[in-house]
């Protein structure tokens, strides 16, 4: 089986390493892809010119014959006419939502709408489009939670303590148009541990695989600005029974429902951002993939028959007993390149890849150098991920092994793990 693996960070990577560990025999390609996805997988080659857009993915995805495409970042599902309706349309199995139903990770407004309309327990909110409008939706209300309504990358979500901090976000957003045009979420500032639960979504059928969180702060504590995430932790322990029927019943199934419902198909990762608040879990948002660096976490628990698992969902059949998830937990610590998340510093030569023992490593923004060394080459370089019988011994090992891989100026938090449990 021919596989195309669209984007190219550690979720990517680690998508990947799970379709090449897969008993299914597969020849994996990936687009636009890192020198270390390369030495697991092939670039994908244009038809001719340069792959530029959803139409050139398509027409080489059709010259390699590949038998399934697998969206693991969010972009290319909205670009253009959306790469799984145009896998659609070219007859093959996309493992990823068409672009109106991935509405529900680009636009918060159509996720707050869909959310209210089918009764899934969320926040309050009102939408605007006016510095003059958002201060009357405020009312003086602080800390209140701002969010542009658009792909941001991450960075159009701001929970501001007080008006002097909203004000400058207002200007930002509405004003200035950092993010180009749009409108504006004021949302109800709620309070809890958060945690993210990804879904294989199949049309009418779905499962629900493990839970994880993340820390998205760059530094301990939780202090300091957002970032796309510096490690997560994933077990089946963290969600008991009771918190467990809980999501499935209020906010998964009304999900898979209000799809059906709205005529918005869908097959792939669902991923529920949520907060467990004193009054119940709530969403915050849905992305429609699998979260980064989460996937890194979660994707090591895995065993069974990942690749044919995918390739069955984005044919219709949702096939639960192709996968099993391992007991006790798996923890994904990120290095991060000096200056991130403001900048990022790029060079900086990584060393003891080889000797990291009973953990993975996926690459986030690394290069190979002229001496075939990797190197630094982005924000998030690399995450180490291991696995423990126990929170506690798995977050011994990750530190035990994340030291050994190191670079100038790296960034790591020293609380992944600990910190919210
Ligand atoms: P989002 O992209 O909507 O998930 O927002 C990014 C992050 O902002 C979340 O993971 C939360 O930490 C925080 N956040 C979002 N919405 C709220 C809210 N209504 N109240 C408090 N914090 C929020
Ligand atoms: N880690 C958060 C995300 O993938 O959106």
């Amino acid at each position: 089986m021919k596989v195309l693996v669209v984007g190219k960070g550690g979720r990517e990577h680690a998508i990947i390493t799970a379709i090449a560990e897969s008993p299914t025999e597969t020849e994996i390609y990936s687009f636009p892809g890192s020198d270390a996805i390369f030495s697991i997988a092939r670039p994908l080659e244009a038809a001719s010119g340069t792959l530029d857009s959803v139409a050139s993915i398509i027409a080489a995805i059709q010259k390699t014959g590949i038998d399934l495409c697998v969206a693991g970042e969010e972009s290319y599902l909205v670009r253009d006419e959306g790469l799984a309706n145009a896998c659609k349309a070219a007859g093959i199995p996309c493992w990823g939502p068409p672009k109106e139903s991935a509405q529900l990770e680009a636009s918060k407004e159509f996720a707050k709408e869909f959310m209210v309309r089918h009764g899934i327990p969320t926040g309050g909110y009102a939408t605007v489009d006016t510095i003059e409008e958002a201060r009357a939706a405020i009312d003086g209300k602080y800390p209140t939670v701002l969010k542009f309504d658009g792909l941001a990358a991450g960075k159009g979500v701001a929970v501001c303590p007080d008006e002097a901090s909203a004000e400058e976000f207002l200007q930002e957003v509405l004003v200035d148009r950092k993010f180009g045009e749009g409108r504006l979420l004021v949302e109800e500032f709620l309070e809890g541990p958060e945690i993210s639960i990804f879904v294989s979504v199949v049309d009418r059928n779905f499962q629900i695989l493990a839970p994880a969180r993340d820390y998205k702060r760059i530094y301990d504590g939780d202090e300091g600005p957002n970032t796309g995430g510096m490690g997560a932790v994933s077990s089946l322990e963290m969600l008991d029974d009771e918190l467990r029927d809980f999501i499935e019943g209020e906010m998964v199934r009304p999900t898979v429902e209000g799809l059906i419902n709205d005529g918005l198909p869908y097959r792939g990762f669902l991923y529920f951002g949520l907060m467990l608040t004193a009054d119940g879990p709530k969403m915050l948002e849905y992305n429609c993939r699998f979260g980064d660096p989460e996937a890194q976490a979660v994707l090591p628990m895995i065993s069974g028959d990942f690749a044919q698992y995918v390739y069955e969902g984005a044919k219709g059949h949702l096939k639960p007993d192709l996968i099993q998830f391992a007991d006790g937990w798996s923890i994904c610590l990120v290095s991060a390149s000096a200056g991130y998340p403001a900048s990022s510093r790029n060079g900086d030569v990584i060393s003891g890849l080889d000797q990291v023992t009973g953990a993975r490593v996926f690459h986030a923004g690394t290069r190979r150098n002229a001496d075939g060394e990797f190197e630094t080459a982005g924000g998030r370089v690399l995450v180490v991920v291991a696995p423990g019988a126990t929170r506690q011994e798995a977050v011994k090992k990750v530190y035990a092994e994340s030291d050994k891989v190191t670079f100038d100026g790296r960034q790591r938090r020293s609380d992944i793990g600990t910190r919210n449990f």
